[in-house]
């Protein structure tokens, strides 16, 4: 059911709570002589998390004038205030946005569908008060301001990271507000997603599970070489992602990192996972180099790879599948190493080199009608079907079609449309039978020809 909610009331009630802090800072857990240890402790982790944010800034800018780039955006003391040529929704527009739906929420964070003047939807982005991180902090220090303010700078993190990378893999963050009376609070305004659905993708086509881990990689590729050096995702779930448009994103920055640990000899380079550790070496400079790199590519094989790369792969690409994921499971190789293998992948079942073993002689037992479609379809179900009603399979070319027709004791007929997917395979449509055709400029129907006897070849 749609649910609407309308942010302001919560957020008014939040910019009044700020305002109220500003009399009396810390709020209600501060003594008579505002020096508790609760407070102290609390004051510390607000400045450890606003050192946090400058640093970030700070490596941002030494990054960028030692590899020659001219910053464009000089603030260095605030990181809030680097402003983004695409963050154009400010607290003006979100005051009058309203809420339409519920699209997730996590130890942290609270994420709600609005709709834009213009009927676009977006995600917004605010602290979830019935979070995990909300509750710990409320337990330790019973002061709702301090810990909102506290919980906040995971937000203003995500914020600042998310302005820094910049991928086709990382939602795009579209617009902020922090501190407004009119808004409340501290939110992110981002592209909207869909909460990545694991079981959903496990039975989606190959080609569209190769598309998330690709773009995974792809991901991982950039992490690994940012405008802020090696990031490491310290929280590397399925529920970190988002998909739009079939394309997967991260949406959860938070838990990055953007240190290397320190060390004096290479045990002190452990990376642990619960089935498997590895040992890197700690470099000249005593740093555990490659280890953001190694972690975040484990992660992804650990949570990603295994699961979606090598059921139901091509048959001729599984050598190169089975390359990567024993090369991914034991660390053995960079990730530039990896990505190449996956672009590889890529350009192999795109070109269809992997059907060069069959020759083009097994399409003559099929009678090609071009320039037509069929109707009155009788469809049959396969696996891993763009369709769930019928069998809707991506092929290189007819060649392949023909291929697939043979394998199935149904297909009697399929047709091939102009329609394309993402890597700019056709789409075949399957089926054992038809009651008529009619013409259609972009679409071919071949038929299984019939022996004497009448039976299918
Ligand atoms: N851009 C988005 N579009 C749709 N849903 C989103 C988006 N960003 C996050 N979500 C959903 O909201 C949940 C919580 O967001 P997240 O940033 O992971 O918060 P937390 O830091 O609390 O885990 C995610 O697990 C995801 O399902
Ligand atoms: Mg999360």
């Amino acid at each position: 059911m749609l649910k609407s909610i309308q942010l302001k009331q919560e957020n008014e009630r939040i910019a009044q709570k700020n305002n109220k802090r500003e009399n009396k800072p810390f709020g209600d857990a501060a003594g008579p002589d505002g020096l508790t240890p609760e407070r102290d402790r609390l004051l510390q982790q607000l400045k450890e998390r606003q050192q946090e944010l400058e640093l970030l800034d700070i490596t941002f800018d030494n990054i960028q004038s030692s590899e020659g780039f001219k910053s464009l955006h000089l603030s260095t003391n605030h990181s809030v205030n680097y402003i983004n040529a695409k963050t154009d929704i400010g607290c003006e527009e979100l005051s009058g946005m309203k809420a339409v739906d519920f699209l997730g929420s996590g130890y942290t964070k609270t994420v709600l569908k609005a709709e834009l003047p213009q009927g676009l939807f977006v995600a917004l982005k605010s602290v979830n008060h019935q979070g995990t991180d909300m509750r710990l902090c409320m337990d330790e220090f019973q002061d709702s301001q301090g810990c909102h303010e506290l919980v906040s700078f995971k937000l203003r993190k995500e914020i600042v990271l998310l302005q820094r990378l910049q991928h086709p893999n990382i939602v795009e963050l579209k617009g902020q507000c922090q501190d407004s009376a009119l808004v409340g609070g501290i939110t992110a305004v981002l592209e909207q997603g869909m909460p990545l659905q694991m079981i959903q993708l496990l039975q989606s086509p190959w080609e569209e599970r190769f598309r998330v881990c690709l773009g995974l990689v792809r991901l991982l590729q950039y992490l690994t070489h940012s405008p802020l050096g090696s990031v490491a995702l310290l929280d590397f779930q399925p529920r970190q992602f988002v998909m739009v448009s079939g394309e997967l994103k991260l949406t959860d920055l938070d838990d990055a990192s953007i240190q290397e640990p320190a060390c004096q000899e290479d045990s002190d380079c452990l990376l642990q996972f619960p089935l498997r550790n590895f040992t890197l070496r700690c470099s000249p400079s005593r740093i555990c180099e490659g280890l953001n790199e190694m972690r975040n590519l484990y992660n992804a094989y650990r949570y990603f790879l295994t699961y979606l790369l090598p059921h139901q792969s091509p048959p001729l690409l599984k050598p190169l599948i089975h390359q990567i994921m024993n090369s991914t499971g034991d660390l053995k190789q960079s990730i530039n190493e990896t990505l190449a293998a996956f672009e590889e992948v890529l350009h192999t079942y795109k070109s269809g080199l992997h059907l060069e073993n069959f020759p083009p002689s097994i399409t003559r037992d099929y009678a090609v009608l071009k320039g037509v479609r069929s109707v009155g379809n009788m469809e049959y179900r396969c696996r891993l079907s763009y369709n769930q009603q019928g069998c809707v399979l991506s092929v290189h070319s007819a060649r392949e079609a023909v291929l697939i027709c043979n394998s199935h004791p149904q297909c009697t007929s399929f047709s091939l449309s102009s329609e394309r997917t993402w890597t700019g395979r056709l789409l075949a449509s399957f089926r054992s039978g038809f009651s008529h055709l009619v013409p259609d400029v972009n679409s071919a129907v071949y038929m299984r020809r019939v022996k004497a006897s009448g039976a299918v070849l």
